[in-house]
């Protein structure tokens, strides 16, 4: 992964991929889909996302103040998938997921290993709107894949996706399914994570 301008944003969000939320605070650690969102302003760098006021995600970005917003390669589609569909309030995701994480650069949730870009970000903003919660978050540090993004994404190596409803999302043209993630056993809440 190679740091970039935080102004680059903009060029990152364009295509409008789904992202994956990650969030922690103390010892827990989430991870979710997120497709409503939307750049806001170039500087500062901000982007604002709404969430279920129910959701784990949204407990853990109002208590730590940060989250990473990632853009997931197609071959975490599943995963991706999966993580919209349970709760972190149920159980916990990376370790039913068990996908590869690293650390990050300025805040401290994790990047799973595979994602093809990482904005860090801190909340500046959080309210109410209709059902959902509204945040507004400054990108403090942003991370792409040396192969997938140049100065620009690069379509032949970047692969990204869109959400078309249901489990069924698009990717370079083609419509793929999210596969059921193969689950050991049931994993409880692992308040060590
Ligand atoms: C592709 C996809 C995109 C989603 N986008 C959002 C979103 O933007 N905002 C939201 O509140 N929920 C969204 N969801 C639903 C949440 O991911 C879902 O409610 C999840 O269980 C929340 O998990 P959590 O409680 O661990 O945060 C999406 C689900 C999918 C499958």
């Amino acid at each position: 992964m190679r740091e970039i301008p935080v102004e680059w944003t903009a060029r990152v969000l364009r295509p409008c991929p789904v992202l994956l939320l990650s969030s922690r605070h103390e010892r827990r650690s989430n991870l979710a889909p997120l497709t409503r969102y939307a750049l806001l302003s170039q500087a500062p760098t901000l982007i604002g996302f709404s969430l279920a006021p129910s959701s784990m995600s949204c407990h853990l970005v109002r208590q730590s103040g940060e989250c990473i917003l990632c853009v997931p390669d197609v071959s975490l589609l599943s995963e991706v998938h999966d993580a919209g569909i349970v709760s972190g309030r149920d159980c916990d995701k990376l370790r039913r997921l068990r996908l590869l994480l690293r650390g990050s650069r300025c805040v401290a949730p994790f990047v799973p290993v595979g994602a093809l870009a990482s904005l860090e970000c801190e909340v500046r903003e959080s309210r109410l709107v209709g059902g959902d919660r509204h945040f507004v978050v400054q990108v403090v540090s942003a991370e792409v894949d040396d192969e997938a993004f140049g100065e620009e994404w690069r379509p032949e190596s970047a692969a990204w996706f869109h959400h078309l409803g249901g489990d069924r999302y698009l990717c370079r043209g083609e419509v793929l399914r999210a596969q059921p993630v193969v689950i050991e056993a049931d994993l409880p809440l692992d308040d060590e994570r």
